[in-house]
């Protein structure tokens, strides 16, 4: 800003906001469907739909199901869609063996999608907690969170999406490590071009209560994320993780939560210039779906606006599950 403020009434700023053309003229940033990252939830079964009740509108659908939401998403212009699996009580495990299981609920998804709608690109998640007895993202061993032997079990899981035909990995765990890890062996294994969307900045934070619902993990949990997951009292440490992050070779970067973090967004990608994501949780989407079911805001409007605060905070793009409404209402524009 080299301009110096003029007084009023030679300076009257009410006379860029006259019109809607005017408003148009000087708008500074836009949301587009192209910033979209759409989380959806896959259980087993087929021809289920099963509405999560913690986040109104929002499915667990059975793999063919979740074909036909990729297939509307791609419709829509909605570049990626994330997978998260609501895995049955009985495959979890100490060792959680089934997070690196070929034929696991998340590696049946990503192939039936990449078979049916090629166009559109496939994210994971890489974490043990759908897949942990204890609901922790990291081994348990005698309480404690393992962080080496974490990371060994991720490179696996890593491996077994890129071969179903993830194009990019979101780890998602905060283990020390991981990304170095995963990238070396995705490498080595001929993955060259799956890129990574490191989950660098994750907070252990209450918004995520809904998703531990629609995953199944909220029963399993024990204690909380505390030792991996970041403090929300702190900013610079998110800055050394995204630094540490992007050396290992993170392609992009994510802030998690995403409205109570807008500050860590804008800090992330002033200092980096990177690639930058915003994760707006499932707690985020419940307060706003609340509300609105109680005729206390406009859902709609509360949507859009928390969407394109996003972009204001310099995010290029956000995983929300609002991604088919507001493709929607964008297309409509
Ligand atoms: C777990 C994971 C979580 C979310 C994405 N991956 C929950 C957690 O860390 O407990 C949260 C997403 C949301 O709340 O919408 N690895």
């Amino acid at each position: 800003m080299s301009h110096q403020p003029a007084a009023f009434p030679h300076a009257r700023l009410r006379r860029t906001r006259k019109s809607a053309a005017i408003r148009g003229l000087v708008r500074e940033n836009a949301l587009s469907v192209e910033d979209l990252i759409w989380p959806v939830f896959v259980r087993d079964g087929e021809g289920v739909e099963e509405p999560i009740p913690s986040m109104p509108g929002v499915m667990r659908r059975s793999v063919d199901k979740i074909v036909d939401a990729a297939r509307e998403a791609a419709e829509l212009g909605i570049p990626a869609i994330c997978i998260f699996p609501y895995t049955d009580a009985s495959l979890k495990t100490q060792d959680c063996a089934e997070a690196w299981n070929p034929e696991n609920l998340s590696n049946r998804a990503i192939r039936a999608i990449k078979a049916a709608v090629p166009e559109i690109a496939i994210m994971t998640d890489i974490a043990l907690d759908p897949y942990n007895i204890n609901g922790h993202d990291g081994i348990v061993v005698d309480g404690e969170i393992m962080n080496d032997e974490t990371v060994e079990a991720l490179v696996k899981m890593a491996i077994a999406q890129c071969e179903a035909g993830a194009d990019i990995l979101g780890p998602s765990d905060m283990m020390d490590g991981r990304i170095g890890a995963i990238r070396a062996k995705i490498e080595a294994e001929g993955h060259k071009n799956v890129a990574i969307l490191s989950y660098s900045a994750k907070y252990a934070s209450a918004f995520y209560g809904p998703f531990r619902d629609a995953v199944g993990a909220s029963g399993a949990l024990k204690g909380d994320k505390a030792t991996y997951q970041m403090d929300p009292a702190n900013s610079d440490e998110a800055l050394r993780l995204v630094a540490r992050d992007l050396d290992e070779g993170a392609d992009m970067v994510m802030v998690k939560p995403g409205m109570p973090y807008l500050d860590i967004c804008r800090r992330v990608k002033d200092q980096f210039g990177v690639p930058t994501f915003a994760y707006q949780v499932s707690g985020e989407y419940a307060m706003i779906m609340g509300a609105a079911q109680n005729g206390w805001i406009d859902g709609d409007k509360a949507m859009l606006e928390s969407l394109m605060a996003f972009k204001r905070a310099g995010c290029d793009g956000i995983l929300t599950y609002f991604a088919p409404a507001v493709a929607r209402h964008l297309n409509q524009q």
